[in-house]
């Protein structure tokens, strides 16, 4: 008997080892408490405020995938060149960087503030298409300081899986997981 008990029981406590790490990846969706992250460091301080609030320009100017595909995108200095070909650039060393940039033909490579693991798929126009606005995921980002914005979100898969059932939208794996 003892033979056969034995593997057996080493067995099942090599399968609740292994159990373990699936056991804390679903624990860390579901019941960890969102991680307040610090702002990460941009190369330019770029001011959400002036540019939403008193300039008065719609998110989607800038991030114009968002209505549209899978990706926001953030614009390319093409576009800040727009305006800020004739805004003084005299002691704003932000400014100076953005026109030397340009000028010099360098993109400025932008720090990600939101990034999901290259396995998960999201698309933005769905959720603005269903009618959710930027502020739903990220929080009043024209109230952020300049250079600082971050993630007020969880947006893990117990988030984005809670949202799919309070709005009837699909929640098998294969919705989010290629
Ligand atoms: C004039 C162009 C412009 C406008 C208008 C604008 N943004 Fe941005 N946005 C940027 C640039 C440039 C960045 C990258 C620098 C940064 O993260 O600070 C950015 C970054 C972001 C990020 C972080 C992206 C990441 O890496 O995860 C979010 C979220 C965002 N913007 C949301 C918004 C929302 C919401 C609005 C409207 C309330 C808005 N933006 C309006 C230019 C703009
Ligand atoms: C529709 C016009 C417009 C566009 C497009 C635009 N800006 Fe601006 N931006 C302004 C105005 C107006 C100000 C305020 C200038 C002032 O204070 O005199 C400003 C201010 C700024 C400042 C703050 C300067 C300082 O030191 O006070 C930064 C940095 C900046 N813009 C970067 C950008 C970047 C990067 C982009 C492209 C992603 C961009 N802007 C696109 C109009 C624009
Ligand atoms: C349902 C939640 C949700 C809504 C609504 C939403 N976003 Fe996002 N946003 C995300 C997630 C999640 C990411 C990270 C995507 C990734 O890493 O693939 C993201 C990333 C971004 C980025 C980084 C670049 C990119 O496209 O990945 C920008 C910029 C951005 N969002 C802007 C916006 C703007 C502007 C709006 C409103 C028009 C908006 N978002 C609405 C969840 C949302
Ligand atoms: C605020 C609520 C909300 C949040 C948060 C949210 N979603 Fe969604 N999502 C929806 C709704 C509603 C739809 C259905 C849109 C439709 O069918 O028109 C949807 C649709 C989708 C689709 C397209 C499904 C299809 O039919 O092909 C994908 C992919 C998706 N979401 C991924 C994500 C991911 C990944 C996250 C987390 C990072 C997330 N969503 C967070 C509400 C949300
Ligand atoms: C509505 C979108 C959505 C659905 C549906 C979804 N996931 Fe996820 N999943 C995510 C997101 C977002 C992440 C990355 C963030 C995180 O770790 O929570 C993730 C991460 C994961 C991870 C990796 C965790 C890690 O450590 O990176 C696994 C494994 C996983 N999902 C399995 C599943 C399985 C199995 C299903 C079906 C029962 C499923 N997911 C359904 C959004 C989704």
């Amino acid at each position: 008997m003892g033979r056969i008990i034995k593997p057996v029981i080493v067995v099942v406590i090599l399968l609740l080892v292994l159990a373990i790490p699936a056991l804390a990846v679903v624990a860390r969706s579901y019941i960890l408490a969102p991680v307040a992250q610090p702002a990460k460091a941009q190369p330019i301080a770029f001011p959400h405020s002036i540019h939403v609030n008193v300039v008065g320009l719609d998110c989607t100017f800038c991030h114009r995938g968002a209505t549209t595909q899978a990706d926001s995108t953030v614009p390319a200095l093409q576009l800040c060149m727009g305006c800020h070909a004739i805004i003084p650039t005299t002691d704003r060393p932000q400014l100076e960087k953005l026109v030397n940039a340009f000028n010099s033909g360098t993109p400025i490579n932008w720090t990600r503030v939101h990034q999901l693991p290259d396995h998960v798929h999201f698309v933005h126009a769905m959720h603005i298409n269903a009618g959710f606005n930027c502020a739903t995921c990220h929080g009043d980002v024209a109230s952020m300081a300049p250079g600082a914005v971050v993630q007020v979100r969880d947006l893990r898969m117990g988030d984005c899986i809670t949202c799919h059932r309070e709005n009837n939208a699909p929640t098998d794996c294969s919705t989010c997981h290629y």
